[in-house]
């Protein structure tokens, strides 16, 4: 999958020279709103080792204008498109998926840990009551596939996941950025012009992996697929992710250095899969051996 963000509505994609949306299973369109959005004052960008921190603020034209101008210029037969539904209220958040219900839209990802907004985002996606309430409530407008968003910044993960499972999600988007910040110190002032933003990029990768593997332990009891994301670079990070319990994967940062990186991971799955004699990749999900005797304290040690 392309991830939230990354590729703007779908549309910027499908300029670049040689990229073809078959190299793509789905591809996930910018967070929107119930009404447009200008997003956060600039910069909103800033290169960190190994990463990046965004602060957009989730600027967009709004539901009403994605579904009437932008939805019909995608085309849905060479590829998937998911909507990313974000709100500051549950009301926004049932207003933009029951219009993205009357659309076109393939699923609609439930973003709930968007750290650059001040309401919402991750005020819902920190709190498995409120995240439960925002599922639950998309559930009752929507009968497309729902993908939940699951924001890093909380303590229990895997009981937020639960709660979403529950309240009736179909599938688990893992992980959203992680916040930081940067300082110039020549001006001595933050370098985001909202102070703080979501760091993405490999520099998160180890954090993410470790959530997959925590809410795998929750999701396949019941059967729900979990997009892997948070700095997948390469075909083995992708392997990674789904050894700890992925279904799939998706890729951010990487496209932003990299816009065909898509291509070399599906060749690199491939090579990886003739290697271990595996049939499918479904064969990876989960497939991580783990030692016997578990170590519950790894930072003790
Ligand atoms: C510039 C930028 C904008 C993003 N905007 C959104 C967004 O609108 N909605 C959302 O759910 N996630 C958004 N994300 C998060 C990504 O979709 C992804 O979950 C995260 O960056 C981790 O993956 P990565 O390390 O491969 O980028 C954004 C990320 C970046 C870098």
């Amino acid at each position: 999958m392309l991830l939230s963000g990354c590729v703007g509505f779908g549309e910027e994609y499908t300029r670049i020279e040689g990229f073809s949306n078959r190299d793509a299973g789905a591809i996930c369109l910018k967070g929107t709103t119930g009404t447009a959005r200008p997003g956060n004052p600039p910069s909103r960008l800033a290169e960190t080792p190994c990463g990046m921190i965004n602060a957009i603020g989730l600027q967009n034209p709004g539901v009403e204008a994605v579904v009437n101008d932008i939805l019909p210029t995608l085309d849905f037969d060479e590829t998937r498109f998911i909507a990313n539904a974000s709100g500051s209220t549950i009301e926004e958040y049932i207003e933009v998926v029951r219009k993205f219900d009357e659309s076109p839209i393939d699923a609609i990802e439930i973003n709930i840990s968007c750290p650059n907004v001040k309401e919402g985002g991750a005020a819902f996606g920190n709190d498995p009551d409120m995240s439960a309430r925002v599922v639950a409530a998309c559930r009752a407008v929507t009968s497309k596939a729902i993908i939940t968003k699951l924001s890093p910044n909380q303590t229990d993960i895997a009981e937020n996941a639960r709660r979403c499972i529950e309240a009736g999600t179909d599938g688990l988007a893992v992980i959203n950025t992680l916040m930081g910040m940067a300082i110039d110190i020549k001006s001595q002032q933050p370098v985001i012009g909202n102070v703080q933003g979501g760091l993405s990029g490999p520099a998160i990768k180890p954090v993410a992996l470790l959530k997959v593997h925590q809410v795998y332990q929750v999701a396949r009891a019941h059967d729900i697929p979990i997009i892997g994301q948070g700095g997948i670079n390469s075909p083995e990070d992708a392997v990674e992710f789904m050894l700890a319990g992925a279904t799939t994967i998706g890729l951010g940062t990487s496209l932003f250095y990299d816009p065909m990186i898509c291509k070399k991971v599906n060749a690199g799955l491939l090579d990886y899969l003739e290697q271990h004699q595996l049939g499918s990749v479904a064969e990876l999900t989960g497939a991580l051996k783990l030692p016997e005797k578990v170590q519950v304290c790894g930072e003790c040690e």
